[in-house]
């Protein structure tokens, strides 16, 4: 048997619209790029869907000096949102995409309301199946808290987008908040597909040398991710799933098979792989490979027949 038996359907039935997905396994935005740096040597059969470095309307150089820096069974990264810009990746970008005919998820971010729902207009005029809106990005109206930590800005962001918007419609929740729950409510109440989670957690890296005489200390504030963020999403996904019955996406230090299982007992309806890709770039189509011999081997016929059985035996 192939992996057939993974057929993933992403289905939000108060708005009646679904995503199909090969499989549940999708490579987390910022750690694939748009796929061409992968193409010549990661067979994408096995990938439910990629998605996208975060776009923005403008190109961005990114941040300069260090951008990486590994901590233990993580890292943190302040990359700073580099891409090619919306215009560009509907120019150079899309065409690859379709031509080779690859799922994916348009990663967007933005700094104010008009910039989500112009991506969000452009996304949907070139028939974008599947949008997924990074809220973790400073709202520069706001004094630069976050989108996504205030439950009524977010509703009225999501709103927006949702106006622009026809495709199937996921907004990705950071998991910098004492209470999650809000604002997942808020994205389902404003009529949002799907919820991914969960985006970096603030961190922040130092490091001390003592070079003979005195000490050289190296720090870098950013985004942490990675396997020792996994016990932080499996929490955020439990909590999220108590308030919500859109779909979820789940992710943060995913890097085996027990994972998935874990995340699936909490609520997650798919997966996203990110750091991991680093250390293993087949680490995608490893698990899926996996996640279809264990189903097979064990008598599950399809993906909602193990989910079934893993949350009924909680
Ligand atoms: C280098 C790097 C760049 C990232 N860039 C983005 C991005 O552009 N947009 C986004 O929504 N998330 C971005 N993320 C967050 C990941 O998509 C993911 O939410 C997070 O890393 C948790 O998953 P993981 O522990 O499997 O890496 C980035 C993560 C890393 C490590």
């Amino acid at each position: 048997m192939g992996i057939e038996n993974l057929k993933t359907i992403l289905k939000n039935e108060r708005n009646d619209i679904s995503f199909e997905i090969k499989t549940p396994i999708i490579s987390a935005s910022g750690t694939y790029g748009y796929n061409t740096e992968f193409a010549d040597f990661i067979d994408l059969n096995c990938f439910g869907a990629i998605s996208t470095k975060g776009i923005t309307l403008e190109k961005r150089p990114g941040n300069s000096g260090d951008r990486i820096f590994e901590v233990q069974n993580g890292m943190i990264n302040r990359i700073g949102l580099e891409n090619v810009g919306i215009d560009n990746f509907i120019k150079e970008k899309l065409p690859v995409l379709r031509e080779k005919n690859i799922d994916f998820l348009l990663n967007i971010a933005g700094s104010t309301m008009e910039d989500y729902e112009k991506l969000a207009t452009i996304a949907n005029d070139n028939g974008i199946k599947a949008l997924e809106v990074n809220v973790s990005c400073p709202n520069v109206k706001s004094g630069c808290l976050e989108f996504g930590l205030n439950p009524t800005s977010l509703f009225e962001l999501v709103k927006k987008i949702r106006r622009s918007y026809n495709g199937f419609l996921i907004v990705k929740l950071s998991p910098n908040t004492s209470d999650i729950k809000p604002l997942a409510t808020a994205v389902q109440s404003a009529g949002a597909d799907c919820i991914s989670a969960i985006n970096t957690l603030r961190g922040l890296g130092v490091k001390i040398d003592f070079a003979g005489n005195k000490f050289i200390k190296k720090s870098v504030q950013g985004g942490l991710s990675g396997t020792c963020i996994k016990p932080v999403a499996l929490f955020m996904v439990n909590q999220i799933k108590q308030v919500v019955d859109i779909p979820i996406i789940a992710m943060g230090g995913i890097s085996k098979l027990s994972d998935l299982f874990e995340f699936i007992a909490v609520g997650a309806d798919a997966f996203q792989i990110g750091t991991m890709n680093f250390i293993d770039p087949g680490i995608c189509t490893n698990l899926a490979l996996e996640l279809s011999k264990f189903m097979d081997e064990n008598g599950f016929k399809n993906f909602d027949e193990l989910k079934g059985a893993i949350r009924n035996d909680q």
